[in-house]
């Protein structure tokens, strides 16, 4: 089929290359003129493992083409909105971009009047898609689906390539059909239902998934006090079929570009409709503090944490990925140099980003590198070369071998035995 996608972030060049890959013939849209140059010479604007090298094989095979028009579109049968929506100001989602999209479309359709589908897989308000429908009923033959995505950051292409479920709502059985032919190599479970409730689906899911990780770190809050371990109960926990084991880790708050803004957006619907939900605005709450709670252990060992150096390691909001929206490193970061100790951070692909809004701390291009002279480290993201370190050496360069694991990623038992002061979050 012929498909365009508008937007081509984490979520819209996934789809775009993912559908490539599945034999569909693909023009990738974006405003960034800058982005689509890269794009268009095979180079992914983001870090994503196995992006760039099919996005390669696609440009080779003239699967994939980008552009800043979508009126180059004009055979494209289905349309798809890939947009970011943002926190707004007042903490609703903000929709400028989705709006500036539909126009677009409606252009589009304007000089070429064929039957299409404009799916919207941008996490959207509930009733969006049947606005989104409303204002398009001047252009006879355009049918509006909410697909909403669930790809993670970091496995995006495998996750497109083998979802867990494909959520479509829609009003037409025409539009089902279309995205039954789209989506005719992937198996996985579907569920066909209206636009609102698929909304509401993709809300519901990163709601509960939050719900779960301010769950387990109060829990990891309690375990300190009581001389417990964390990592055991949510371990003992998951084996039980009805609980799992996913999403059950405690650490330093959950960040991102998906989580926070989507559990305030839900607050901000549920409250446009008097309805409070007090168990999110509570998950809310805890995800803020534990970064404060997090610091505060640190500042029970090192009470003056002026001039001393610390380590970072890890920046990103979580491995394998370049994004750096709302993650905790940078509260860390923001916090260890209010009460003015030295940052030295790594990060093997999103220091950059980070440096550009602290540019006062160091950044190392080695993770061992950070532990020199240090007072303390603190492992904020759990990257496989901030795990799997050389212990030894970094025992002898450090000041003091103080260990603040916020991932509880490093070897506890290990270190301990090696000498070194480890805390980890709710571990004993
Ligand atoms: N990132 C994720 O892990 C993830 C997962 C599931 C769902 N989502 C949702 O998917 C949507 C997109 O997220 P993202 O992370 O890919 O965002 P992003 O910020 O990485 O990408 C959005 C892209 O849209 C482009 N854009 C904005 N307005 C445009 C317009 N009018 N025409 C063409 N291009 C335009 C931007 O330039 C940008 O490249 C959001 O609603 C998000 O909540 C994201």
């Amino acid at each position: 089929m012929k498909v365009a996608v508008i937007g081509t972030g984490y979520v819209g060049l996934t789809t775009a290359v993912s559908l490539a890959m599945k034999g569909h013939e693909v023009l990738g849209i974006d405003v960034d003129a800058a982005k689509i140059e890269l794009l268009s010479n095979g180079r992914s604007p983001i870090y994503e493992p196995g992006l760039d090298q099919v996005l390669l094989e696609m440009l080779g095979q003239s699967k994939i083409r980008f552009s800043t028009k979508l009126l180059e579109a004009k055979e494209a049968q289905v349309v798809f909105v890939c947009v970011g929506t943002p926190e707004a100001a007042d903490g609703e989602a903000d929709l400028s971009y989705l709006h500036a999209a539909l126009q677009d479309i409606a252009s589009l359709h304007e000089h070429s009047p064929v039957e299409r589908i404009v799916v919207i897989k941008s996490t959207v308000p509930v009733g969006t898609g049947d606005w989104a429908a409303d204002s398009l009923r001047r252009c006879n033959q355009l049918h509006v689906v909410s697909n909403p995505e669930f790809l993670r950051e970091g496995c995006a292409l495998e996750d497109a390539l083998n979802p867990s479920r494909i959520i479509v709502g829609a009003d037409s059985e025409e539009a089902v059909a279309v995205m039954q032919t789209l989506y005719s190599g992937l198996s996985a479970p579907w569920v066909i239902t209206t636009r609102a409730n698929a909304e509401l689906i993709k809300y519901a899911s990163n709601a509960y998934l939050a719900a779960r990780i301010s769950f387990m770190n109060e829990l990891a809050r309690l375990s300190t006090v009581l001389g417990t371990d964390v990592t055991v109960v949510s371990h003992g926990m998951g084996l039980d079929s009805r609980i799992g084991p996913q999403f059950l880790r405690a650490g330093i708050g959950y960040g991102g570009s998906c989580f926070p803004k989507d559990t305030i957006a839900l607050l901000k619907l549920a409250n446009q409709h008097g309805v409070t939900l007090g168990l999110l605005e509570k998950v809310r709450e805890v995800n803020a503090s534990q970064p404060v709670w997090f610091i505060e252990q640190l500042a029970q060992k090192i009470p003056d944490l002026s001039g001393k150096r610390i380590a970072v390691l890890g920046l990103a909001f979580k491995p394998d990925t370049d994004d750096i929206r709302e993650a905790p490193a940078l509260r860390i970061l923001a916090a260890l140099q209010a009460a003015g100790a030295v940052v030295s951070a790594y990060d093997p692909i999103a220091a950059k980003a980070v440096a550009a809004l602290f540019p006062d701390a160091e950044y190392v291009t080695a993770p061992e590198a950070a532990f020199v002279g240090a007072h303390a480290a603190v492992l904020v993201t759990e990257w496989q070369e901030c795990v799997k370190l050389d212990w030894k050496l970094i025992k002898e360069q450090m000041e003091r071998p103080l260990l603040f694991d916020g991932r509880n990623a490093w070897p506890c038992d290990e270190l301990k035995k090696a000498g070194f002061e480890y805390q980890g979050v709710g571990r004993s």
